[in-house]
């Protein structure tokens, strides 16, 4: 039988049967609080945006891990995302470039960035394109610092993603998708929803229509990116968004889309606005 048939949770346990291994339905443990350093009071749940049709309740990754991985996002001191941080904290005050110029100079203390995190990604009128962090950081090196572009998903970048995020944490995520972010939603949302590879499985099979059940050794979550950049046991450091989607598209056996490029670009703008009420996370500490 055609996978694509069957109901999208029966769908999804075939594909994984085939391919992944699923495990025990499980439900996100209810009642967890995330406070981070015991002052930044997170919020981690709460209603879907309206113009999300297949959720009610919003849930952050975080709700999704095991109390150990949870405990790790609780306090600075046993985040590895903060060395990421750390380092980025030296970059920026980094003069440097014919001008001699840092981050710093022309933004003082990275406080400034307070707030940058929770609108991203977002229309650039002067570029007549959707920006993420990652484009306003090196747009700033290129013109700005005359410095050459970091990688997109290279360390340099993701650790300035986090010190960006760091400033923003316990802000919920408020991004446009009216106005001229409308198209890229729009695009976006159909890259969301498109079954693609040998699987056949859309983002939604499983962070919208399987979240809660265990896939592998894992436990699915509502593929949120609040938490980004997120420290990832699995490979230690800090990872970006686009690094993540390219890997969840491999997963399914799919062709991915180049990391930095458009399409990203619009499923990041989709998928943030999903979260559109969620607080910025950013380190967080996942699987
Ligand atoms: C020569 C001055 C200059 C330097 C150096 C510079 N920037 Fe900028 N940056 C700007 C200006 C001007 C803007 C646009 C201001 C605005 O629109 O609010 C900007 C915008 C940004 C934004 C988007 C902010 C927002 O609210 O949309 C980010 C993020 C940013 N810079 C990060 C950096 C980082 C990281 C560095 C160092 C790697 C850096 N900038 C270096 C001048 C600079
Ligand atoms: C076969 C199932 C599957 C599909 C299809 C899939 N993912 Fe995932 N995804 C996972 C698993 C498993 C994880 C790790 C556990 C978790 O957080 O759900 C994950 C994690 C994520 C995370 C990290 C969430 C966090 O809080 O750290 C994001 C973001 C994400 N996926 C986005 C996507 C997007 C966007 C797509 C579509 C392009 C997609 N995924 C397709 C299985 C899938």
């Amino acid at each position: 039988m055609k996978i694509s048939k069957l109901h999208p949770i029966m769908q999804l346990a075939t594909a994984a049967t085939l391919a992944l291994g699923l495990g025990v339905a499980a439900q996100a443990e209810e009642g967890a609080k995330l406070i981070v350093n015991g002052e930044i009071e997170m919020v981690t749940r709460t209603a879907a945006p309206a113009y999300i049709d297949g959720l009610d309740e919003i849930i952050s990754g975080w709700e999704f891990r095991s109390t150990e991985t949870q405990a790790l996002q609780m306090d600075d001191f046993d985040n590895s995302g903060m060395l990421g941080v750390d380092s980025a904290l030296e970059a920026w005050n980094k003069v440097q470039g014919p001008e001699q110029k840092s981050c710093a100079t022309c933004h003082g203390d990275v406080e400034s960035m307070k707030g940058v995190r929770t609108v991203m990604p977002k229309f650039n009128e002067e570029a007549n394109d959707l920006w993420t962090l990652e484009d306003y950081i090196n747009n700033c090196r290129t013109e700005r610092q005359n410095v050459e572009a970091w990688g997109y998903t290279g360390g340099s970048m993701t650790n300035m993603a986090a010190l960006i995020a760091v400033q923003s944490r316990g802000m919920p995520m408020n991004v446009a998708i009216d106005g001229p972010a409308a198209p890229f939603w729009e695009a976006g949302k159909e890259l969301y929803y498109a079954r693609t590879g040998v699987l056949e499985l859309s983002c939604a099979s499983c962070h919208e229509q399987s979240y809660g059940l265990h896939i592998r050794a894992d436990h699915l979550s509502q593929g949120q990116i609040n938490g980004f950049p997120a420290y990832r046991l699995k490979n230690a450091k800090l990872n970006g968004i686009h690094a993540r989607f390219k890997g969840c598209v491999r997963d399914t056996k799919a062709e991915t889309y180049k990391p930095g490029g458009p399409e990203f670009h619009a499923l990041e703008l989709y998928v943030a606005s999903r979260g559109n009420g969620l607080t910025v996370e950013g380190p967080s500490v996942r699987n």
